[in-house]
């Protein structure tokens, strides 16, 4: 089966990147590769990595012909070693494309999706505890906490009630524990009832928030001056964590005005490069609605 995943904001990565021949790109959430196929044509080397084995094997299905291509399985919080091992540091550019790919939504034993059966997996890579698992393990308290900040659940408390007394198995019985909890008259009208309870398993399950703070805190040794780190996500507390990281990289000088030159060292040797996030256009969201809560932020290391 093909690896169907449409890449979002692919022409703002490739801008803001600005790959050519001669960079050396690491693109460390490699999915099917559409970014990477970019980053490539424009003539870059381009480092792929990925934590899901199915997703490297399609990357190197697709773009295995190129020279300038290779692919590691991986993770991103792990770059640093991943890639210092093989001495392929500094780098030009990082990319990450945050959350999971079309295929992982769609095949049903990965256990992401509440519209088909499967296990209650939801890991990206073979590693960890299952989504099922994290439900056995955590206690009410903790699995409430999760759904809240990670999912943004109001009924929270009820569906770990619920899930906790259950301890579903399966996609499909965790979405009828879910719909059991929450009453019938509440349920949202544009969404699955189990959409956030899903998403914030799914977050959980992969320590997304935490590889997102390993990339980020690692960003100032993974590149070269001038380097540059473009980064999608589609989660406000993502987006909040990346954007802060930049501020704090860019750093903000406290000197009292009229100093001549900075005497604080606060001074950060990176630049913001999108004071806003980039967001994708009317027509691609037209053609790939997932493509409309995507955030796109970039920095560039200076010195
Ligand atoms: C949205 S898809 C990337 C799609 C890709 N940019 C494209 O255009 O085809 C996200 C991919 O990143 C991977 N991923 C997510 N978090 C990761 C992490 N911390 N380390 C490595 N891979 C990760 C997922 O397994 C998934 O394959």
């Amino acid at each position: 089966m093909p690896f169907a995943h449409a890449t979002v904001l692919r022409d703002e990565v490739v801008q803001l990147l600005r790959p050519s021949q001669g960079k050396r790109l690491v693109d460390a959430t490699l999915g099917g590769g559409g970014h990477a196929e970019a980053l490539l044509e424009a003539g870059a080397e381009v480092i792929g990595v990925d934590r899901d084995p199915v997703a490297v094997a399609a990357a190197r299905q697709r773009l295995g012909g190129q020279r300038r291509f290779r692919a590691l399985e991986g993770r991103a919080g792990q770059l640093e070693a991943l890639l210092g091992a093989s001495g392929l540091l500094p780098v030009d550019g990082v990319l990450l494309d945050l959350g999971v790919s079309s295929p992982q939504l769609d095949t049903p034993s990965r256990g992401f999706s509440f519209q088909s059966d499967g296990p209650l997996d939801m890991r990206m890579g073979g590693d960890g505890e299952t989504a099922a698992e994290l439900i056995a393990r955590s206690s009410q308290r903790e699995l409430e906490e999760v759904l809240r900040e990670l999912g943004e659940e109001p009924f929270a408390r009820a569906i770990a009630r619920s899930l906790k007394h259950d301890l579903p198995g399966t996609t499909l019985a965790a979405v009828e524990s879910v719909k059991r909890a929450v009453p019938r008259k509440a349920w949202p009208s544009r969404v699955h009832v189990a959409t956030r309870t899903f998403q914030a398993l799914r977050i959980a399950v992969n320590d997304e928030l935490g590889e997102l703070a390993r990339v980020l805190s690692a960003l100032p040794r993974l590149l070269r001056a001038g380097g540059r780190a473009a980064i999608i996500s589609f989660h406000s507390l993502e987006d909040r964590a990346v954007k802060e990281a930049f501020r704090a990289l860019e750093g903000r000088c406290t000197c009292p005005p009229g100093l001549p030159i900075c005497a604080c060292g606060a001074q950060g040797t990176f630049r913001v490069l999108t004071r806003r996030a980039v967001q994708a256009s009317e027509a691609e969201v037209r053609g790939n609605p997932r493509a409309r809560s995507a955030r796109l932020r970039a920095v560039e290391k200076l010195a």
